[in-house]
């Protein structure tokens, strides 16, 4: 490995391992890499990709990416950091983070200064860029509810742009860099509108059970996150202690008449309406009933306490995680006739 004096403020690295930049741990090489701190550290990197004709790839904290094999063209790894407050009102308070921040870092500094909206979405690993990519969600919210813009660097005709929220087409899991402009945006930043006032949400049956004994009013967006963080340790694995992305699967969608037809022979199957006509299963419970769940297979396995996760037991390679996956893939659609969709982007 030896660093290109190609750039003053940014070094471009050669053929550099990803694998402290993926929470799989996996030991996969890329071509080219480099640390993006500031917006002129993006220009020079857009002109070094079109000099050289190479394909590129943008990472935040690598918690929801496997990568298959090595990767021939550059990384850009999203570093850019702030936190500004750039309006308030007696209700909300709009606060523009830099894509590059650590999101769990972000959540406890506005339950520290008791800005509610993002407590439910405690721990959830990766960067503040990375949030509205996949639209992360957890414990009944999803950040769409406080994203208001999102700020982006084109990285096909280097120009800078926002997104409201409506042309991010936020779903499940999903949003418009994850479809139509997928691998195109680099996040310079997003703003999020917080609340002074917070509405606490337990409709998540587990986190509501934590509190039953207490009058909603009386609970503090601290404890939200404290619980959460309670929850999310018992089920779900560090992935500073077993390489994971959290989970691997998104929890399928199916039209009432597949759901009834299920219901005929799995009568305890969980399921959850999800608007007009359809409702969604869980993944994690499929994956269990197909006999997967503490299942290893050489290095990867399947999480002993989540079967929606996919774990790194070792050394396992992108391409033996991502068998294992298509194994329980394969499996669910047999038994039950239900495609599951990867919620990891493999590369
Ligand atoms: N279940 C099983 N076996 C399992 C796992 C789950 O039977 O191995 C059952 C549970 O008993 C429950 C149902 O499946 O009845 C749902 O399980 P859980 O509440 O654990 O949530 P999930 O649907 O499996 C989703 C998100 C998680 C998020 C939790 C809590 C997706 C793909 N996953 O999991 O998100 O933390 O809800 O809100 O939507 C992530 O995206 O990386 C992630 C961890």
């Amino acid at each position: 490995m030896y660093a290109t004096p190609y750039l003053c403020s940014m070094v471009i690295k050669n053929n550099v391992s990803l694998k402290p930049y993926n929470t799989f741990g996996v030991d996969a090489r890329v071509g080219y890499f480099a640390e993006v701190k500031s917006v002129s550290d993006l220009k020079k990197a857009f002109r070094f990709i079109g000099e050289k004709e190479i394909s590129f790839l943008i990472l935040g904290g690598g918690s929801n990416v496997l990568f298959k094999n090595n990767f021939d063209g550059m990384v850009l790894l999203n570093r850019m950091s702030g936190i500004e407050t750039i309006d308030e009102s007696a209700d909300f308070v709009m606060l523009k983070v830099a894509g590059g921040e650590p999101w769990p870092d972000l959540v406890d500094y506005c339950v520290g200064q008791g800005l509610g909206g993002i407590e439910n979405l405690s721990n959830i690993p990766g960067t503040v860029g990375a949030a509205p990519i996949q639209n992360i969600g957890a414990y009944g919210v999803e950040v769409k509810e406080v994203v208001e813009e999102v700020e982006v660097f084109d990285l096909q005709n280097g120009q800078t742009h926002t997104l409201s929220n409506r042309q991010c087409e936020f779903a499940y899991r999903s949003s418009v860099f994850k479809t139509s402009a997928r691998g195109r945006y680099f996040v310079l930043s997003v703003k999020l509108k917080l609340s002074k006032k917070p509405v606490i949400n337990l409709s998540y049956a587990p986190l509501k059970k934590m509190f039953e004994s207490r009058n909603i009013e009386s609970v503090s967006i601290k404890e939200v996150s404290a619980a959460v963080k309670h929850i999310r340790k018992s089920k779900l694995p560090d992935p500073e202690n077993m390489g994971n992305a959290g989970s691997f699967f998104k929890n399928p969608v199916v039209t009432k008449a597949e759901l009834q037809n299920l219901l005929k022979k799995y009568g305890d199957m969980p399921y959850y309406p999800f608007g007009g006509n359809s409702f969604k299963l869980a993944a994690g419970w499929l994956i269990e009933q197909c006999g997967f769940k503490g299942k290893h297979m050489g290095n990867a396995g399947v999480h002993e306490k989540q079967a929606l996760v996919i774990v790194n037991h070792g050394h396992a390679s992108g391409e033996e995680i991502l068998n294992l996956a298509m194994e329980v893939k394969h499996s669910v659609a047999e038994k039950f006739s239900v495609e599951l969709e990867f919620e990891v982007n493999v590369v």
